[in-house]
């Protein structure tokens, strides 16, 4: 069985953790997380995080980001230092990644993006 408990982010990094969702809306005809609820997303974890009182300096940093290039997986955030990729359907999965990830350093890992996905 994987340890799938993160540890502590390092010393004298500014923010503890960061949290980017791709919020890319393409106009094209082509697909893109905008078009699967990624602002949703991001809503949720950025209010999510505010009201535990997760974020600020030494914290969470839940941030807007343009295309990850993994848009067959999305919508897709991803989680530094630790560089885990989740693709997110609902609110409830946002909730699990930031009450299991964000809050407690354990990856959640059935939403964790395959990773052949890319773009
Ligand atoms: S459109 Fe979201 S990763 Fe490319």
């Amino acid at each position: 069985m994987t340890d799938t408990t993160l540890t502590a982010a390092p010393t004298g990094s500014y923010y503890g953790r960061h949290i980017f969702f791709c919020l890319n809306d393409r106009t094209n005809g082509e697909d893109s997380c905008a078009h699967h609820n990624a602002q949703a997303g991001f809503d949720r974890c950025k209010a999510l995080v505010k009201q535990a009182g997760l974020s600020g300096p030494g914290q969470v940093r839940v941030n807007k980001a343009g295309c990850l290039d993994r848009c067959a997986a999305g919508p897709v955030a991803v989680v530094y230092p630790e560089a885990v990729w989740y693709s997110f359907v609902d609110e409830s999965d946002i909730d699990e990644i930031v009450e299991s990830h964000l809050k407690n350093g354990q990856v959640v890992e059935r939403l964790v993006t395959p990773a052949h996905l890319g773009r």
